[in-house]
């Protein structure tokens, strides 16, 4: 089964509330349901968590190299500040999508630029809650239909002990 790591940033715990014109209606708690009933239907399993903290982030990217294929994450502010996330998604090597709610390059200059989107496989923004679960299915298809999920540590063992290395 794929382990897909969700990870929200700074603010997201207000959706629902905050700026409603921009980030919609929807509370984090219904966008988290709705991407955990996609990852049942994809047989997936998903892991979802939110930090206003850049270092809790930066933590929870760290560790999601031992138990996780991928993650998918919305950086919130951090993506246009933040060396430090980047930094631990080019260090940890899983593949990563980048979702932001609302269309980043319509919006004030500063939202531009992300430093997140040259390490991620695939960035979606402006399409509203949808995009995580477009991201789940993105990934979902990049991790099965190539091959390119890590192997399992019997697996590696395995193919570790037919080369020789062991
Ligand atoms: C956001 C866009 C960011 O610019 C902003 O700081 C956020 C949310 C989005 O989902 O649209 O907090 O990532």
């Amino acid at each position: 089964m794929l382990r897909i790591r969700v990870l929200h940033g700074p603010n997201l715990n207000l959706l629902g509330s905050r700026e409603q014109s921009i980030y919609g209606m929807l509370s984090l708690e219904a966008v988290d349901s709705a991407i955990t009933k996609l990852a049942e239907e994809l047989a997936a399993q998903v892991d979802l968590s939110q930090s206003n903290s850049e270092g809790e982030l930066v933590t929870w990217i760290q560790e999601a190299r031992a138990e996780y294929d991928g993650i998918i994450i919305n950086p919130a502010a951090y993506t246009h500040t933040s060396v430090a996330i980047r930094d631990a998604i080019a260090a940890v090597g899983l593949p990563t999508i980048e979702v932001h709610l609302s269309n980043i390059y319509q919006r004030e200059e500063f939202r531009h630029r992300s430093y997140i989107s040259g390490v991620a496989i695939g960035q979606i923004s402006g399409l509203g809650p949808t995009g995580y679960l477009l991201a789940l299915r993105g990934l979902h298809d990049y991790l099965t239909t190539s091959k390119r999920r890590k192997p399992t540590s019997a697996q590696a063992t395995s193919r570790g002990a037919a080369k020789g290395t062991r």
